[in-house]
């Protein structure tokens, strides 16, 4: 593990350091599961690694068709490169198809397809368990304004459209996601673009044929083999096809 950076921030997944240059970071991805508001934990071997790739692939293709995100380069197995951007403290989610809390929430069986996209917005506090809020709650109180919740809106809506494609292409249903946006100051003037990471910590992630979990609802309803089907979902998109191998080597 990296120790000579200044660290920035450590969370439940990734850790900041300060990046080589003003305006950029250097995101480690950590081995560290965690769910339920950090209730439940642990340390599953290899993940970090194959999170960074995966968000790599999907940020770099996203970057291709005109998504603006934080990713600039991948370092090396557990870190990238990223721009540092001023979060918007929100978890923006979209959901095709019906699962975890909406399912409860709404009383619809898990893998109800869902009558159109629905984009919801939670607000990103730890200690209030990151609760459901309007967009009323995020203008009341600044989180952010109505041009940059629309352009969250068409940017959420757009990475749906593509990672659906994407994922569809390689049999694999993307039931809903999790993003987070930040704001990147040009002068006065600040664009919101893409941070964070997307991966199977993000995502449920259904294979097509048989519906099975390939994503962290394996950790959090303890069905096993998380890594395993991490490892799958990286396989089926055509990345790091050496790293079943690496990971049984142990990798820190
Ligand atoms: N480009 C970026 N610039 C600044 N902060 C970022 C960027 N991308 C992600 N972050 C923040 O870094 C943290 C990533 O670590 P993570 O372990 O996911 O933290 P958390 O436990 O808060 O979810 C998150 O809080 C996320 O909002
Ligand atoms: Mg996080």
């Amino acid at each position: 593990m990296t120790t000579r950076r200044k660290k920035i921030y450590e969370g439940k997944a990734k850790i900041l350091y300060e990046g080589p240059e003003p305006g950029t970071l250097i995101q480690y991805f950590k081995d560290d599961a965690t769910a339920f508001n950090a209730q439940k934990k642990a340390v599953l071997e290899g993940k970090g690694v194959i999170n960074n790739r995966i968000s790599e692939f999907v940020m770099t293709r996203l970057g291709a068709i005109g998504v603006q995100n934080h990713f600039i380069k991948r370092l090396n197995l557990r870190e990238q490169l990223i721009k540092e951007v001023e979060i918007i403290p929100l978890e923006v989610i979209c959901r095709n198809i019906a699962a975890g809390s909406l399912s409860t929430r709404l009383g619809l069986d898990e893998g109800t397809p869902l009558p159109r996209s629905i984009i919801e917005f939670c607000y990103k506090d730890d200690k209030l368990g990151d609760p459901l809020v309007a967009e009323e709650h995020i203008t009341a109180f600044n989180w952010a304004s109505t041009q940059e919740i629309d352009d969250i809106m068409a940017m959420t809506l757009r990475i749906n459209d593509f990672l659906s494609g994407m994922f569809g292409g390689v049999g694999i249903t993307l039931v809903d996601f999790k993003v987070e946006f930040g704001r990147i100051w040009e002068g006065d003037f600040a664009r919101v673009i893409l941070a964070d990471e997307i991966s199977p910590d993000s995502c449920r992630l259904w294979d097509s044929a048989t519906n099975e979990k390939l994503d962290k609802d394996r950790f959090r309803r303890d069905l096993g083999d998380v890594i395993e089907s991490y490892t799958e979902v990286a396989r089926r998109l055509g990345i790091m096809k050496e790293m079943p191998t690496v990971i049984r080597g142990g990798l820190h």
